[in-house]
């Protein structure tokens, strides 16, 4: 399996045995005590170590990590960092650095000042792994000036349920489309710099996180193993080849197992079949949670032996030992746990010599500290490319014409909860957990953009409505009726993990109402989507065009309005199925046939309702594309070397007459075989750029691999292979076969 996943992206993630550790690293297990080597393996909260006289905490929990300092000033952050790392150092007996730790998931989010990029829904509309590494290189630069060494980040969970809170930390549905782009943030956070990475990144949760049953975050999954290894663990896997340093693990049940007790999530697949050689780190507070949450574990003691022998090498300790788990306790218990024999010294030592080759691999041992004086310069990086990101992921979802706004636009009233709301073009994770709270981030709004870019010829007016109240109807409506066009701004308000599980995906009521309202005045109206998920069911009916513009994050103004005026052709297409409503959960588009049941002259139920509002790669432009001359090379591969790349070249012709980027998504199926395989998976992708009138001939690296498959009866549990025969791969309308033979 492992050669098979590895071929997303290289050869290299094959497991081929662990790689030594260094004698620096040897020599300090040698020498450390039980005591020191169980510091190591926790990480706790920064703010359990004063600033005031920092060492003797440290020495008391010799603290292998620590999260979370208790600011957002870059300047601020980095001295508390270098008090606590200079003690550390200087007052502990081995002066082992600990690696300091944060969820820097969209930018630097936790840092004022600093750019905020779209969140990963957004960086998978826009299908660009090159924007995806820099921005990922960027915040890795903020984070380390400021002595963060270890980003949370990024998510390889792939979005399946929009009911689920964190929907918008994945960057697809599609398993290809999410693996690049998981292989180009770990590029980019893991970037060397003095012979060492700059940061490491942690691929999470794994695995099998984001699908639980019932939609609500941290609850059980239940995951066919064909599924599991040809769809879930792709996206690991291209993290793992791109080098990431650690991996974090599914708070979540899976199959009936808590993912933190499972050896063979943890050492059979990651490990022997992935070839993961960095440091496992449990998520927040979970070794609790196998006691409280999944009821399986009796007690913490049994909870954290559990954890340990299955291959948890450092535990994430809750900030102020909440309902009892503190790092004192852990600390004390697997001591315990050592001493009786329950966990082996083998298994302490395996640990440790993990988190220290991840230490000495961002280069800890050599440069520790943070650099206030060069935070300045480097926290404001990226405010272009934010842009350009944000710009690019804007996927027109309807237009009956009324976009592009023209230039003789009169009047537009900007109206929506989300038009002039910082928080809600954020979403969580912005300098705060749940979303932007005292401390706001440098940022425009749509309606500030649209009011900069607006011709000076056309007048904006602005009213507010509520996320989900809509009191002023009256000057809503007449405002409306005055106006040439209307900009709705809709969407969600910020939130993070399980707080933002939903039940529904239709708009709140008092935004289906604003929209009705408008559009019963006869102005035409867009409607401009910020939601960290497809949000929005019958509302389309009454817009005349319609804009996702996902969590844009800083640049939202910018990106939005030079789309709505034309400056910018929408390049974005969904990475994700957009549903009619949770009744069509999961229709994903790479689900086996059929999504739909009605046989041919049958007009009686069973019914199709299963095609989706907008599917997959949905995404419109002010000029049109035409594709021809499809060409697959080679025609034929031999099944031992299925994991070669493929060049798919297509004609692209922009026949409009406006210049425009466009994604070109090549896609493959397969019609017979041993066993069913998904309708439609991306094989390959590219972004280009065409002047009106222009044609060009794309070579489009792709690959097979998405359609490897588990071959047997239902229950199988094979590798993952890529079976003889004839796959199909098409890009819009034209299909050319590739036979394996
Ligand atoms: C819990 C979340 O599940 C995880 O994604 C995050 O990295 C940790 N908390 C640390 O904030």
């Amino acid at each position: 399996m492992a050669a098979a996943l590895a071929g997303y992206i290289g050869e290299s993630a094959v497991a081929t045995g662990r790689t030594a550790p260094s004698d620096r690293v040897t020599n300090l297990v040698d020498e450390m005590t039980l005591e020191e080597k169980v510091g190591q393996m926790t990480q706790m909260a920064a703010s359990e170590i004063p600033s005031e006289n920092p060492a003797e905490a440290l020495r008391n929990y010799k603290p292998g990590s620590l999260m979370y300092l208790p600011s957002f000033d870059p300047k601020e952050v980095a001295r508390e960092s270098n008090v606590r790392q200079k003690a550390m150092v200087e007052d502990t007996r081995l002066g082992v650095p600990f690696v300091y730790g944060i969820d820097s998931v969209h930018g630097n989010n936790n840092i004022q000042g600093a750019t905020i990029f779209p969140h990963n829904h957004g960086v998978g509309a826009a299908w660009d792994a090159d924007a995806a590494e820099e921005m990922a290189s960027i915040t890795s630069r903020t984070m380390r000036v400021t002595g963060t060494h270890w980003n949370f980040s990024p998510i390889a969970d792939l979005q399946r349920d929009p009911r689920w809170g964190r929907f918008y930390e994945g960057f697809s549905e599609d398993p290809y489309l999410a693996s690049q782009l998981v292989a180009a943030k770990v590029r980019g956070y893991e970037e060397r710099t003095n012979g060492y990475k700059r940061t490491g990144a942690s691929i999470k949760h794994f695995a099998g996180y984001s699908e639980p049953a019932n939609g609500n975050d941290r609850t059980s999954a239940l995951l066919p193993y064909r599924t599991f290894a040809s769809t879930f663990l792709p996206p690991y896997a291209a993290g793992i080849t791109a080098g990431a340093e650690t991996v974090m693990v599914n708070s979540g049940s899976l199959n009936g197992v808590p993912a933190h007790a499972s050896k063979e999530l943890l050492i059979d697949i990651l490990r022997d079949q992935l070839g993961f050689e960095g440091m496992v780190v449990s998520d927040w507070h979970d070794f609790f949670r196998m006691i409280k949450v999944h009821g399986f574990a009796e007690d913490l003691k049994e909870a954290t032996r559990l954890g340990i022998n299955a291959g948890i090498d450092m535990y994430m300790v809750p900030a102020a030992g909440i309902e009892g788990d503190d790092a004192e306790g852990y600390q004390r218990r697997l001591i315990e746990l050592v001493d009786e024999g329950s966990v082996s010294m083998e298994r302490i030592d395996e640990a440790v010599t993990n988190i220290l080759a991840f230490k000495e691999n961002v280069g800890l041992f050599d440069d520790p500290y943070a650099e206030p004086e060069k935070v300045e310069g480097v926290v404001s990086e990226g405010r272009d490319l934010a842009r350009e990101v944000a710009t690019e992921s804007m996927t027109m979802l309807t237009n009956d014409g009324t976009l592009p706004l023209g230039s003789d636009t009169g009047s537009i009233l900007v109206t929506g909860p989300s038009a002039d709301s910082v928080a809600n073009q954020m979403g969580g994770w912005s300098l705060g957990w749940q979303g932007v709270g005292d401390t706001e981030p440098p940022a425009t709004t749509v309606l500030d953009g649209i009011s900069e870019a607006a011709p000076g010829s056309t007048s904006v007016t602005h009213v507010p409505t509520g996320l989900h109240e809509f009191s002023n109807e009256d000057d809503v409506r007449a405002a409306a009726e005055c106006a040439d066009v209307v900009v709705a701004v809709l969407g969600e308000g910020p939130y993070a993990e399980e707080q933002g599980d939903t039940d529904t995906l239709a708009l709140p009521d008092a935004q289906r109402r604003l929209v009705e309202t408008v559009a019963e005045t006869g102005t035409p109206t867009v409607g401009v989507i910020m939601a960290g998920r497809p949000r929005g069911t019958s509302v389309f009916d009454h817009l005349s065009a319609s804009l996702m513009a996902y969590l844009p994050g800083t640049a939202a103004g910018p990106a939005v309005a030079a789309t709505l005026f034309g400056d910018a052709n929408p390049s974005g297409r969904l990475p994700f199925t957009w549903p009619k409503g949770t009744g069509q959960l999961l229709n994903l588009h790479n689900n086996f046939p059929p999504d739909e049941f009605n046989e041919e002259g049958n007009t009686e139920p069973p019914q199709s309702h299963e095609t989706p509002l907008f599917p997959f790669g949905h995404g419109m432009s002010y000029t049109e594309f035409e594709y021809g001359n499809l060409e697959v090379r080679p025609p034929k591969l031999p099944q031992k070397a299925a994991t070669d790349e493929l060049t798919v070249s297509v004609s692209v012709h922009n026949t409009g007459d406006r210049a425009g980027e466009t994604v070109v998504p090549v896609y493959g199926t397969r019609e017979h075989g041993e066993v069913l395989y998904p309708q439609q998976v991306v094989v390959g992708f590219e972004r280009v750029s065409l002047d009106a009138g222009e044609t060009t001939r794309v070579d489009i690296r792709s690959t097979v691999l998405p359609l490897a498959t588990v071959l047997g009866d239902v229950f199988s549990r094979g590798e993952l292979v890529v079976d003889t025969g004839e796959y199909q791969l098409s890009v819009g309308d034209m299909t050319e076969t590739l036979t394996v033979v």
